[in-house]
């Protein structure tokens, strides 16, 4: 049997209130439509998908740093969703976030020695005498030399400051990490760097993560397993080098051949799809994609296909892999 998932989100909803059409009526806007997956203790989970895909609203939603509407997050069996404000925070914890630009997060008239030491305080981490020595470790976990504690974070570079943007987060002593685009903003080489870091602290730390990206490259380099997210819901999940070397559904195929390069180090594999992504507003009826789909039938046009395993750890949504409806199709013709 398999080890319990450290982190298991289930049908998790955020719906915003929007303005739609030319007369602006109220409309909501469903930014994730019932998203479900896990994430195993030790493991990487990737989250990829085009610009407003809903990638950020799954990350934050399931912190809480915003509301979702419904649904449920399990970390290490407790819910999230039903946790008291002081619970909440003892989570959030355990569970720390890193952003595409960590200068945004990071106070810049603080001394990078203060920004490390701030959360060792208020969390009581460590004892205050133990504190120099812990931010010292800090630093040279990330990579940085100790004197960097005596600097103002915009006297470094972006790869620096992301490994300032890490070492705050390692100092917690999180499980679990949720990384945003953690590397999108940053040079082919340095990303290389960065996720070569976040790796080393994987394995060293036992750290788990959700992984959002929306690139096909890092997300094979750096995650076991993830899922394709299209219009607030994920079409399909699995072993992520599976999913890219052998995609089942027609949108992680055309991701696939949008990306040619899987390598991180000699491409920028960004996602980059022909077609438009229709409005979260006033998404397709039936299968959200089948205004773009070159396997589209009539039945894709009425009924949302829903999420089936297909292989063992396999799952997608699409018609094509539902033996019922394909039967159907076939009676039609
Ligand atoms: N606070 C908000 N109010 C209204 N709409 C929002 C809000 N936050 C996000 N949205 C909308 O929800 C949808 C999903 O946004 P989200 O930021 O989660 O996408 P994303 O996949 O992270 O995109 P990107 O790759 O550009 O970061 C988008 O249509 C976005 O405009
Ligand atoms: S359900 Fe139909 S439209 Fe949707 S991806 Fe599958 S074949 Fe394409
Ligand atoms: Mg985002």
């Amino acid at each position: 049997m398999s080890e319990p998932a450290i982190l298991k989100v289930s049908q998790l909803r955020k719906a915003f209130d929007s303005r739609s059409g030319f007369l602006g009526r109220k409309a909501k806007l469903h930014a994730l439509d019932g998203i479900s997956f896990e994430v195993q203790a030790g493991e990487a989970y990737g989250l990829v998908g085009e610009s407003g895909c809903g990638k950020s609203t799954a990350g934050r939603a399931l912190l809480r740093l915003i509301e979702p509407d419904s649904g449920e997050v399990e970390f290490k069996g407790q819910s999230v969703i039903s946790a008291s404000k002081r619970r909440l925070r003892e989570l959030r914890r355990h569970i720390q976030m890193i952003f595409q630009d960590p200068y945004a997060s990071l106070n810049p008239k603080q001394l990078v020695g203060d920004l490390l030491a701030e959360p060792l305080k208020v969390h009581r981490i460590v004892s205050d005498a133990e504190i120099p020595e812990r931010v010292a470790s800090l630093l040279t976990s990330v990579g940085l030399p100790i004197e960097a504690a005596t600097k103002f974070p915009h006297e470094f570079s972006g790869g620096q400051r992301q490994r300032i943007g890490i070492a705050r987060a390692l100092a917690l002593e999180p499980e679990f990490i949720v990384a945003d685009e953690a590397v999108s903003a940053l040079d082919v080489s340095i990303q290389a760097q960065i996720l070569l870091l976040l790796q080393k602290l994987q394995a060293e730390r036992n750290l788990s993560f959700l992984f959002i990206t929306h690139d096909l490259g890092v997300l094979r380099y750096f995650c076991q397993r993830g899922s394709v997210m299209y219009l607030g819901r994920l079409v399909e999940s699995g072993p992520t080098r599976d999913m890219l070397d052998r995609p089942l559904h027609p949108y992680t195929q055309m991701l696939r051949e949008a990306s040619p390069s899987p390598d991180p180090k000699t491409a920028r594999a960004t996602v980059k799809v022909a077609g438009e992504v229709p409005s979260p507003l006033d998404p397709p009826k039936g299968c959200h994609f089948h205004p773009r789909c070159p396997k589209a039938m009539p039945h894709c046009r009425e009924v949302y296909p829903e999420m089936r395993e297909v292989e063992p750890g396999r799952h997608v949504a699409c018609h094509l892999h539902d033996p019922s409806v394909m039967g159907e199709q076939m009676e039609g013709n």
